[in-house]
């Protein structure tokens, strides 16, 4: 029990100089969507690995990731003016560049000892990068450099490819993704009662997948097996470290997807989704996804208030904790085993209103859990997480290349094929090269 818990402990704890939240901090992460943040335009509130900051776009389109707070007496530079390559604090005009440097301190006699006040008042600052839609951060060690950005196809297309989107999810990042890779869920969770006809019917035959897993440099890739009429529908997909899911499309012939959960502290998350074609993405299709039935939910942009006070810019989901995620017990007898609208409203629902870890506040207390072996894939996951977490302490770990060889893609197939390695062999695309 004891054991469990100290797991726990070490994979769901973020902030600055915890196992876990070192270990995140050798990715680059996504932090928001590229159209949130306009030249000159309104910055953005976001908490990520227990860190307060803000991020905005200066006038020559660079993004800048700053702490929070001016380090004169502790303002938010949400607050402050953007305009002029910096961001200006609006409580006595100090202004910083996106590199956190000090540029000028308008409230002081402008003498020979400026340079030097200048340079105390430099603030905190992260890298930032921009690709598949997103704005990246890196906020780990930087002798070495940074690292690449994990090489996903999607990463590298246009952004009119590809469709991304985030949104809060008020539980730890760990139980979120933990649903990702939970294969047998989907026959329930996600399960509706006449499937005859439809392309979820491949789900509701077999409620008890075989599940197999198979390591690879950067995560897993899984395959879960149910009969099928007489064949086997094989759900494959690919977990890329240290939070990224590929999945398979739910239909065939579905544009490619999967989500990540980025902490945003030990107790809240900003889960992404991201959806892409190799091509340009119609405004119907855009209009689809946003319809709220898949990833990502149906939302709002709005301000979230934590407990400690702090205010971050995010998507807060239309189906919450305080309406019981609009569980429609009509729809539930009838039609879907949730009665919820959404996939991710049902997913969220479930997680975010898990046992709690007595003290805290989104997190399932794992010493109380009863794995069966249909949890595979989790334990696989908190083992290789664990291990990783801890070479890393030691100094040990090294640097992990998400390139495009060493990533795994993602498959619904129908097949008589029932050995998950035979599988990998017919279908290369899924094992050593990206599916694209
Ligand atoms: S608190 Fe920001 S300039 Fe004084
Ligand atoms: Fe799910």
């Amino acid at each position: 029990m004891e054991k469990r818990d100290e797991l726990n402990e070490r994979l769901t704890r973020v902030g600055s100089g915890t196992p876990m939240g070192n270990f995140f901090r050798r990715f680059w992460l996504p932090a928001a969507a590229s159209t949130e943040l306009t030249a000159d335009g309104t910055p953005l509130r976001l908490r990520i690995l227990g860190e307060d900051l803000v991020a905005f776009r200066d006038s020559q389109n660079r993004v800048g990731f700053l702490g929070a707070f001016c380090p004169h007496r502790g303002v938010p530079l949400f607050f402050g003016r953007n305009d002029d390559s910096g961001l200006r604090c609006a409580y006595h005009g100090i202004k910083f560049d996106v590199e956190g440097r000090c540029v000028d301190v308008p409230n002081v006699p402008q003498t020979s000892s400026l340079e030097r006040i200048k340079e105390r008042l430099c603030t905190k600052s992260y890298p930032s990068r921009e690709a598949g839609g997103l704005v990246w951060i890196y906020m780990g060690p930087r002798e070495a450099g940074t690292p690449e950005l994990p090489d996903m196809p999607w990463v590298r297309l246009p952004a009119d490819h590809v469709h991304v989107s985030r949104w809060l999810q008020r539980s730890n990042w760990l139980q979120g993704f933990e649903g990702e890779i939970d294969s047998s869920h989907l026959t329930f969770a996600h399960g509706i009662k006449s499937s005859e006809g439809k392309p979820y019917d491949v789900f509701m035959h077999d409620g008890a997948p075989s599940i197999e897993i198979r390591e690879t440099a950067t995560g897993f890739i899984q395959g879960a097996r149910r009969n099928y009429r007489g064949q086997y529908y094989w759900r494959v997909g690919s977990w890329i470290l240290p939070m990224w899911s590929i999945a398979a499309p739910f239909d065939p012939g579905r544009d490619l997807h999967g989500r990540a959960w980025v902490p945003i502290d030990d107790e809240h998350t900003i889960t992404f989704a991201y959806r892409y074609q190799n091509q340009a993405l119609t405004a119907e299709t855009r209009e689809s996804i946003e319809m709220g039935l898949g990833f990502p939910p149906r939302m709002r942009k709005a301000a979230f208030e934590f407990s400690d006070g702090a205010i971050i810019d995010t998507f807060l989901p239309t189906a919450a904790k305080e309406n019981d995620y609009l569980l429609d017990r009509n729809l539930q007898r009838e039609q879907k085993h949730s009665g919820i609208f959404g996939v991710n409203d049902e997913d969220r629902g479930l997680q975010e209103n898990m046992r709690r870890h007595p003290g805290r506040k989104g997190t399932v207390d794992r010493s109380l859990e009863n794995l069966l072996s249909s949890d595979v894939a989790i334990v696989a996951a908190r083992r290789k997480l664990s291990q990783l977490v801890q070479d890393s302490q030691e100094g040990k770990a090294p640097r992990i290349q998400q390139t495009q060889s060493t990533l795994m893609g993602a498959a619904g197939i129908l097949t008589p094929i029932g050995n998950f390695d035979e599988l990998l062999g017919s279908f290369p695309e899924l094992s050593g090269a990206p599916l694209v």
